[in-house]
C-alpha cells in the first residue's frame, strides 16, 4: 500500500514557512547578542581598569604566572603551586584584599608587599603589564 505525500493547502504554505523561519531565526539572533553582550561587557571592563586582554595573555606567558597557576586561554598555564584562575574574581576565596581592580594590580604584581607569608612571589609586573592582565582576570576568566 503506498502512502499518499502529505499535500498542504496552497494558501497554508507563505504561513508555515512564516513560522519556519522564525523559529530558525531565534537561535541566531540570541547567539549575536550573547556575543555582542560579551563584547560589550569585555571593552567596558577594559576601558573601566584601562588595560587590554589581549595583551596579557603574552605577559603571563613572559612572568610564568602559568608555572604556578592555572589559568583559562594561556597556554600551558597548568601550574598547581597557587589556586586555578578561573572564576577568580567572582569566587569567595579572592579576599577582600583582592576585590577591586587596584587591589587586584597590587597584588600580582607585589603579593609579598600585601601579604609578607604569602608563597605568591613578587613578579615586579610593569603597571601596564598589571592593568593588562587584571582586565584579562575580570572580562575573561
Ligand atoms: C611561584 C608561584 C607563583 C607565581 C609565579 C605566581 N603566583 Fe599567583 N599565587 C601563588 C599562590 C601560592 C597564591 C595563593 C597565595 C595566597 O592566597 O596567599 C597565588 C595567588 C594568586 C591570585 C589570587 C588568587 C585568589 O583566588 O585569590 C592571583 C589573582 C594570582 N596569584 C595571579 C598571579 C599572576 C597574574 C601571576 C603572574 C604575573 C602569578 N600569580 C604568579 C603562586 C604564584
Amino acid at each position: 500500500m503506498s502512502r499518499q505525500p502529505v499535500k498542504l493547502m496552497p494558501s497554508a504554505l507563505p504561513w508555515v514557512a512564516g513560522v519556519s523561519a522564525a523559529i530558525a531565526i531565534i537561535p541566531v539572533v540570541c547567539a549575536v547578542n550573547l556575543v555582542r553582550g560579551d563584547n560589550l561587557r569585555e571593552t567596558t571592563i577594559a576601558q573601566a581598569i584601562g588595560g587590554d586582554p589581549d595583551r596579557a595573555v603574552p605577559a603571563m606567558i613572559r612572568n610564568g604566572c602559568g608555572g604556578c597557576h592555572e589559568i583559562p586561554g594561556v597556554p600551558g598555564a597548568r601550574g598547581t603551586v597557587g589556586p586555578s584562575l578561573q572564576g577568580v574574581v567572582e569566587r569567595g576565596y579572592t579576599g577582600p584584599s583582592r576585590a577591586t581592580p587596584d587591589a587586584m594590580m597590587r597584588w600580582i604584581s607585589r603579593a609579598r608587599d600585601v601579604d609578607p607569608k604569602t608563597a605568591m612571589p613578587n613578579t615586579n609586573l610593569s603597571p601596564q603589564e598589571a592593568r593588562d592582565i587584571t582586565a584579562y582576570l575580570y572580562a575573561r576568566t
